[in-house]
């Protein structure tokens, strides 16, 4: 079915980068279940329909290996695989049971308890950045000087890297994410060189200290990890694989989070205002805006077996893209879905994913978004905009490339 004016959506134009949402109504409306060329892949925009994908075991999660595999047999083994080899060992793109093992190993480490106890560590690290921050006077760029160093510090912190080695989190972050999220496009011809020698440089890095934990477990992540579930636990070569995905998986999607969150507050001082009288109102107001413009705008998902959805027939080896940021906006879920509401409740939105793969680190994001953005209204009571941010044209992430502000 075409529908007037959707003949054939491209998520990834400068326009729709700029307003998905319009994209995402129309969609909605028109064409929930779309076959779009330009991806080569079903965009699924309806809550109902997100949410019950995310049970349907047509639907999976191996999504790296068929990509391996198809530039394998091209004969095409060079960087792009080299990266692409590295990341088929990551729980985020298995199914069961290789996913379940992994999952319940990496469950210790993210027990409620675990991470409750990070909250005066976060602070921490959010009031150091906002000290720099404030040190600065004029227009500066709240991403490159808070929103995207934090979540690496954290990580980088709660795997028990010395302070020193933060930096380089960073870089290896920003590597993985050339290739898994395709920041920076074709244009980037040297992504997956650079990716690889980042990459390697990194497993090198966490090998030595992961020795140092079997040698001396401290209280971090990293040693919490390595205990033994049963009679089984991760190997060394699997360990480096999960610090690598906790990285890669907590840190952009995270800086995006404070970021967009700060955004939409300037964009509705209405609700800054309702913060700023109300600070307990943190809590479901992040969850407010994780919905209203989270992070994620895609999952992807590659089909293994012929299913229906919305009367529309999907079949094995095509793909799927489930538009979570769609789903967050769907009036049959949510009444006035595009309106800022801190107070809604309840709020069952997807930004985290739904089902066996939803994020293992969501209490941690909401809590470095919750004490980012409560830090920022408070600290920065003269925050303002001072320049039209650019939204990135990515189809799996909702990212600007600089929100440049004021605070005095
Ligand atoms: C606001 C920030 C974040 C958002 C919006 C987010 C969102 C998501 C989503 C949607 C998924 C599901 C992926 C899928 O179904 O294919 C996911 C999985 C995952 N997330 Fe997060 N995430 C965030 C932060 C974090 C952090 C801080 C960490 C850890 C340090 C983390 C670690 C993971 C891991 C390991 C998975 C894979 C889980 C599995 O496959 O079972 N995420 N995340």
């Amino acid at each position: 079915m075409t529908v007037p004016g959707i003949d054939s959506v491209d998520l990834t134009t400068p326009s729709a980068s700029a307003d998905p949402f319009s994209v995402f109504r129309a969609l909605r409306e028109g064409d929930p279940v779309h076959w779009s060329e330009a991806h080569r892949a079903w965009l699924i925009t309806r809550y109902d329909d997100v949410s019950a994908a995310f049970q349907n075991k047509a639907f999976s999660n191996d999504r790296v290996r068929p990509v391996l595999e198809r530039k394998r047999q091209a004969g095409a083994e060079s960087a792009a695989t080299g990266v692409l080899g590295l990341m088929t060992g990551w729980m985020v793109v298995n199914d069961p049971p290789v996913h379940t093992r992994l999952r319940k190993l990496a469950a210790g480490a993210f027990k409620g308890q675990r991470i409750a106890a990070m909250d005066e560590m976060i602070t921490r690290i959010v009031d150091e950045h906002l000290d720099a921050f404030l040190r600065g006077s004029g227009p500066q760029d709240l991403i490159s000087e808070v929103a995207y160093p934090l979540p690496a510090t954290v990580i980088a912190t709660m795997l028990g890297a010395p302070p020193e080695d933060r930096d380089r989190f960073r870089e290896w972050s920003d590597e993985l994410a050339l290739v898994a999220f395709g920041t920076g496009g074709a244009a980037r011809a040297d992504r997956h060189e650079r990716a690889l020698r980042g990459l390697r440089e990194m497993e090198s890095y966490f090998h030595t200290l992961i020795g140092k934990r079997r040698a001396e477990p401290g209280e971090d992540m990293l040693s919490a990890l390595m205990a033994k579930e049963g009679d089984d636990r991760l190997t060394d070569d699997e360990l480096v694989g999960m610090c690598a995905l906790l990285l890669f998986a907590g840190h952009e999607t995270t800086t995006n989070s404070i970021a967009n969150s700060v955004l939409a507050l300037l964009r509705h001082p209405d609700q800054l205002d309702r913060l700023r009288r109300d600070p307990a109102l943190i809590g479901p107001a992040v969850e407010e805006l994780l919905r209203f413009d989270g992070p994620i705008k895609v999952l992807n998902r590659w089909v293994v077996a012929e299913t229906e959805v919305r009367g529309k027939t999907i079949r094995p080896g095509e793909r799927v893209h489930l538009v979570l940021a769609s789903a967050n906006r769907d009036p049959e879920k949510f009444a006035d879905p595009d309106t800022l509401d801190l107070g809604r409740s309840p709020n069952p939105h997807v930004a985290f994913g739904k089902g066996i793969h939803a994020c293992i680190g969501a209490q941690l994001a909401r809590m470095e978004t919750r004490i980012a953005v409560a830090r920022i209204v408070e600290r920065l009571p003269g925050l303002a905009l001072a320049e039209e941010p650019e939204w990135k044209d990515v189809l799996a992430s909702r990212s600007m490339e600089k929100l440049v502000v004021t605070h005095s």
